[in-house]
């Protein structure tokens, strides 16, 4: 029973250690400070239910592109029954979220994902802004 000080003592050191990366993220408040978004001025409501949204913007993205497409599909009925042209530009960027930058490649940029390429096509109404300016 001699080393039970120090087991006791090793294991406090131990879990310290394994648990430093948590305590120190919420000790200095680092985990819940999500990125501050850049909210649409005039809408409050968007095309889909923000917890649809949040998780699966994506796919809505992808099925607008494949209906419009494929399928020559120019309007969408949303949840609320509101009607939306279907247009990556002229609809999710002109009419709400005019500044991917503080918007979308914020939020890709604090969870970690590549920006997706889609303005290297899709015209960035900012862009045209700031190179008319
Ligand atoms: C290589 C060029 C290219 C890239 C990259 C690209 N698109 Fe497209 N996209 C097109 C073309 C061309 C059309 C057809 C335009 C039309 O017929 O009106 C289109 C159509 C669409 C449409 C339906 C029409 C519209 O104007 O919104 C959506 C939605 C769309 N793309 C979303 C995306 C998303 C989201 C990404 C990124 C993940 C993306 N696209 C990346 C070329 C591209
Ligand atoms: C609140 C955070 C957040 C915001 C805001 C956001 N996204 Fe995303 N987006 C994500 C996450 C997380 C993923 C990756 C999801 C996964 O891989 O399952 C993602 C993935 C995507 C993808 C799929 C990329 C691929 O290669 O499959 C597209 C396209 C996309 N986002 C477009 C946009 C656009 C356009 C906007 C702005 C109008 C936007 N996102 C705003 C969090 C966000």
């Amino acid at each position: 029973m001699r080393d039970q000080g120090l087991i006791i003592g090793g294991l406090a050191v131990f879990l310290g250690l394994i648990t430093f990366p948590i305590t120190y993220n919420v000790m200095s408040g680092k985990t819940s400070e999500p990125p501050k978004l850049q909210l649409p001025a005039a809408e409050k409501q968007c095309v889909a239910p923000i917890e649809y949204m949040k998780a699966s913007h994506m796919k809505l993205l992808f099925q607008w592109r494949d209906e419009r497409v494929r399928q020559g599909v120019r309007t969408y009925t949303a949840y609320d029954g509101k009607t939306y042209t279907i247009s990556f530009t002229g609809t999710c960027l002109s009419q709400c979220h005019t500044d991917k930058a503080e918007f979308c490649d914020r939020c890709h940029n604090y969870v970690g994902i590549r920006t997706p390429n889609c303005t290297d096509c899709h015209v960035d109404p900012k862009l045209i802004q700031r190179s008319g300016e």
